[in-house]
């Protein structure tokens, strides 16, 4: 059912004074009970037939097949030992520095990255290291990670890896230098893997013409583990898939459960093992222990990755860091604070419904506290976009436990919609909740764009349409500069 924000603003105010009752109720005589009894059906009855806007657009519903292991996307680049499977992120805190990753398939070959800045004669050398594993009865190549540090900021770059054997060159624009008015564009893909939807997926976030510069990548990367024995050559292909994009931009990682990889069946029951050793990111930069939960500053925002698939409660390492991290948020600094995860807090499709319930109960009152701008999580294969709610009232004995309009809590956009194998999550639940603003089975991806420190824009992108149509947009205010109520202005 298509509604206005202002109905929409109008439900979730009767849903709050609906909680307020269900207080009042409790302390009032019986008949007063009932009547507010009748009276909370009658209200949350329409409550609940006043959601948001549940789109029907019309697609193909079946799943495309994983793209074939000789299609031209995954083409091993000619010459010996060439690199392969290039990708770039963040390799400090704050954007000076970038993690060069590859493969060697021969022999190890050389582990130094070649650097310059654009026009520059001038060239530098980094040495990284080099990894491999194994996983049941596959191998992996020669794997390269190497730090480039002490980068200039807003700056060309090219770089050359192979040296030795096959040079290969590519080339990234650093960021600009943290700071509250940077204008900054970031990308946003989830739950990609490698069918023919993905390649999709990455052409129409490619051919956008609001370029992004880095991509928030929210989990699922490349679904090798739906192949016997999780076969880990479709980590390969995925590597090599993504190269034409994450070789010239970071893409940020988030861990989801198709990277947890443990399968004790077949003696593999370390967690996470190809994804940790394939994909590095800097948690240390961000007093982190593990790789899996981690912190960047990127121009004027400020992300908080966290892990759905380790342990998070109260005193587990993840817990404790997240607790100490939050008040280290300058907003001064970097106004925009952007939460990405793989499993969704609000999620109103019967795909995964509720799985995010235990680690919304433990921090969701800290997004709200420190006034999350928005997160972002995938898993479920669809798109869905909130109201400014919370649900933090709750403690066993109230019954308060309907989500309410909080100006303090942040959007929440699941974005799990790049097209992998498993298909589309075209089953939700109905009515469509007050909360839920927009949501629709689509594949595509979004641009979250952020103008200064009180603005920003965001847009989701189906694949179906032209390049430049925005299928659900929403602008931001910041909730630290600007804590107005974006659906009413
Ligand atoms: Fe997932």
């Amino acid at each position: 059912m298509l509604s206005t924000h202002e109905e929409q603003e109008s439900v979730l105010r009767s849903s709050f004074s609906l909680s307020k009752m269900g207080v009042l109720g409790f302390s009032s005589s019986s008949s007063f009970v009932g009547f507010f009894v009748v009276l909370s059906l009658v209200i949350n009855a329409t409550v609940l037939c006043n959601g948001g806007k549940t789109s029907r657009f019309v697609r193909k519903l079946e799943a495309t097949e994983d793209m074939p292991l000789d299609s031209d996307v995954f083409q091993v680049p000619p010459g010996y030992n060439a690199p392969q499977q290039v990708h770039i992120t963040q390799g400090d805190q704050v954007g000076k520095a970038v993690i060069v990753s590859w493969v060697t398939a021969s022999e190890p070959g050389s582990n130094t990255v070649l650097y310059w800045t654009e026009g520059s004669e001038t060239k530098y050398k980094a040495k990284g290291k080099v990894y491999t594993y194994k996983y049941f009865n596959y191998t992996s190549g020669y794997i390269h990670h190497c730090t480039i540090m002490n980068l200039k900021y807003n700056t060309k770059y090219y770089y050359v890896v192979g040296i030795d054997h096959t040079m290969r060159e590519f080339w990234f624009v650093t960021p600009p230098q943290v700071g509250p008015d940077v204008p900054y564009t970031f990308g946003l893909i989830g739950d990609l893997g490698q069918s023919f939807d993905s390649n999709k997926t990455l052409n129409h976030y490619e051919l956008n013409p609001q370029k992004g510069m880095t991509v928030l990548f929210v989990g699922d990367l490349s679904y090798a583990d739906n192949y016997p024995n999780h076969d880990n050559v479709r980590w390969d292909t995925w590597g090599r898939f993504t190269e034409r994009s994450a070789a010239y931009q970071p893409w940020i990682w988030t861990a989801g459960n198709h990277e947890i990889d443990f399968n004790q069946s077949i003696g593999e029951t370390k967690p996470f093992k190809p994804y940790s050793h394939r994909y590095h990111v800097p948690y240390k930069a961000s007093g982190s222990t593990a790789p899996f939960w981690y912190s960047i500053k990127r121009a004027s925002a400020y992300i908080i990755v966290l892990s759905s698939y380790s342990a998070y409660g109260k005193y587990t390492p993840q817990y404790k860091w997240l607790e100490a991290e939050l008040p280290k948020v300058n907003r001064t600094e970097t106004p925009w604070l952007i939460v990405l995860m793989h499993c969704p807090w609000y999620n109103s499709y019967n795909y995964h419904y509720m799985e995010g319930e235990t680690m919304r109960v433990m921090y969701e009152p800290w997004f709200v506290r420190y006034n999350v701008d928005v997160v972002f999580a995938g898993h479920v294969h669809a798109y869905e976009r909130s109201e400014r709610i919370s649900n933090v009232a709750y403690n066993i004995v109230n019954g308060l436990c309907t989500p309410v309009n909080d100006q303090s809590a942040p959007v929440y956009i699941t974005i799990g919609d790049g097209g992998n194998q498993e298909g589309l999550a075209t089953n939700m639940t109905e009515p469509q909740p007050a909360y839920s603003a927009y949501r629709e089975a689509s594949f595509g991806h979004a641009i979250f764009h952020i103008e200064n420190r009180s603005h920003a824009y965001f847009s989701w992108h189906r694949n179906e349409d032209g390049y430049s149509v925005e299928a659900d947009s929403m602008s931001f205010f910041n909730r630290y500069w600007h804590k107005i109520d974006e659906s009413t202005h």
